[in-house]
């Protein structure tokens, strides 16, 4: 399998129950780095940028008002077929029908407030890290 990079954030929520690190083990557990990282209150702007693709669904407004409630923790993972990896680390997007030992049925309330974002595919993936992290020196070993 490819090594891939792609984009996570964990939201607002989980930052505020302070399981920053203990989502990030599990990234590590699952042998994904975290090869850059920022915390970051986004702007309307930024978030609504973000989620353009979602601009049309009759969530989008709750969902950019929420990721702009606090502060959120962006990284770059790496890793063999991290995109898929970290997808299923994340778990479903509604936590109640995300699978047991998942991020989401773990730390996450409801839909609206599901814990993490990770990129779906390798385009959306570059575009998500070039967002966030446009140009920047990218270390990883
Ligand atoms: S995906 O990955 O695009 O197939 O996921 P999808 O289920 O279409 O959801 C896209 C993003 O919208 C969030 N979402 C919601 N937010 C608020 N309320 C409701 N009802 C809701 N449904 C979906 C979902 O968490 C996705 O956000 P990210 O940040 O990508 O996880």
């Amino acid at each position: 399998m490819a090594t891939e990079r792609t984009l996570s954030i964990i939201k607002p929520d989980a930052v505020a129950k302070n399981v920053i690190g203990q989502i990030y083990a599990r990234f590590e557990a699952a042998g994904l780095k975290v090869i850059a990282a920022r915390m970051q209150h986004l702007s309307q702007r930024e978030a609504e940028a973000f989620y353009a693709v979602h601009k049309e669904r009759p969530f989008f407004k709750d969902l950019v008002g929420f990721m702009v409630s606090g502060p959120v923790m962006i990284q770059v993972l790496e890793g063999e077929g991290a995109i898929a990896k970290n997808r299923e680390l994340m778990g479903a997007t509604d936590p109640k029908k995300a699978d047991k030992g998942t991020i989401r049925a773990d730390f996450a309330d409801s839909i609206d407030a599901n814990a993490v974002h990770g990129s779906d595919a390798p385009e959306t993936a570059a575009a998500e890290v070039a967002f966030f992290f446009p140009g920047l020196a990218i270390y990883s070993r």
